[in-house]
């Protein structure tokens, strides 16, 4: 067995490397590993990054991917924070989960805070009897805490491949749904339910009652929080245009993230799985203007190359912190590891990990 290294290896050394030589190191460390070691790529990873993952997908599958693999003592995940958080979350207690880069997170996720949530649901509380009224419903997109309340209250996690069996599953059990923190994909799948308008509100953390009447509240069977994803939010109904315009028999297909203006303009909408699969099984010549992030986009177009698959913005719209993400990272974290030391290891608080398996157990049950 190999002698462990003194310390770890600084970041700081694998910087300014060549493309050549990250990767013959990151193969070599991860050969050594075998099967000690687990990398699961997002969608929106980079083709640097891609290259070495074990298994690729969207939120839902790499999730379950990490919940499968008790074998694998560590998994090095290779997308953003709360997605190594929900990897922590499902697998064993003798697993552990890396991510290469701390800083990259998610700017939806940030955009509801624990506290913010508490006041809410205590604002809710003092118009309606709230725990048996309402049912929280997070998106994965969140930090482990939120999932961790949506546990504790009743509530259920969902990704943007379950969202309507999600939302179907809480409306069977409470008159009302508190969904956070993306309000385009609980709108769009509520739309596509059949959800009068008049009984979706947005709650605004900012301002008092969420920004609603007393009534309003009463009245709404949906609140969603007033959050976003930065990348999904530059996708415009004018790019759908633009395209149907210039190709006549174009599909235009995007991820539930988008503005409701854009999605119900699409042919197709789902997840960045969804987008992958409906892609590759069209007929060869199709044209297909895709609405998600710039590295899969231009992925698909390379490995589709019977298809002619355009970006739907005329602007990048690259998720720059699934961007933090490079080989050199990806490298650093795996010789360290072949050398015995756990770099950017996630750990979820073990009170927190309780109560977001359970709500992350709820919607395995029903994916
Ligand atoms: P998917 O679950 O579709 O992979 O989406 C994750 C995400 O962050 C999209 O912006
Ligand atoms: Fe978050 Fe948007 Fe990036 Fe997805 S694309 S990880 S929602 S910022």
């Amino acid at each position: 067995m190999k002698a462990i290294a003194a310390a770890p290896r600084a970041i700081t050394d694998y910087q300014g490397r060549s493309a050549e030589e990250l990767f013959k190191r990151t193969a070599e460390a991860k050969r050594a590993l075998g099967n000690r070691v687990m990398v699961l790529g997002h969608n929106y990873q980079r083709d640097e990054v891609i290259e070495h993952a074990d298994f690729r997908g969207d939120s839902l599958l790499l999730a379950k991917l990490a919940a499968q693999h008790a074998d694998r003592p560590s998994i090095v995940f290779c997308g953003v924070h709360f997605m190594a958080e929900t990897a922590d979350i499902l697998s064993r207690s003798h697993q552990t989960v890396i991510l290469p880069d701390m800083a990259a997170g998610c700017s939806m996720a940030d955009m509801a805070a624990i506290e913010q949530v508490d006041e809410c649901w205590d604002e809710l509380g003092r118009i309606l009897p709230v725990e048996e009224t309402v049912l929280p419903a997070v998106y994965v997109n969140s930090a482990a805490v939120l999932k961790a309340f949506c546990g504790e209250h009743g509530g259920i996690t969902c990704t943007s491949s379950n969202a309507r069996a999600v939302i179907e599953w809480a409306w069977a059990r409470c008159e009302k749904i508190l969904f956070f923190p993306d309000e385009h994909l609980g709108r769009n799948t509520a739309n596509k339910m059949g959800l009068p308008r008049e009984q979706m509100i947005v709650w605004d953390p900012f301002k008092p009652n969420g920004g609603n009447s007393a009534e309003a509240i009463r009245k709404a069977r949906l609140i969603l929080w007033k959050g976003h994803c930065s990348v999904h939010q530059m996708f415009q109904p004018a790019h759908v245009d633009y395209f149907r315009k210039q190709h006549p028999d174009i599909k235009v297909i995007v991820h539930p993230e988008c503005h409701e203006d854009v999605v119900n303009k699409a042919d197709a909408v789902g997840s960045t799985e969804f987008i992958i699969r409906t892609v590759s099984a069209a007929p060869a010549g199709t044209a297909w203007a895709v609405g998600t992030e710039l590295n899969l986009v231009n992925r698909l177009k390379k490995e589709q190359p019977d298809k002619h698959v355009y970006f739907l913005s005329s602007t990048v719209c690259q998720c720059a912190t699934m961007f933090r993400i490079d080989a050199s990272h990806l490298c650093w974290a795996m010789e360290n590891l072949a050398d015995g030391h756990v770099v950017n290891h996630i750990v979820v608080p073990d009170d927190d990990k309780r109560w977001a398996k359970i709500a992350l157990d709820r919607m395995m049950a029903i994916s």
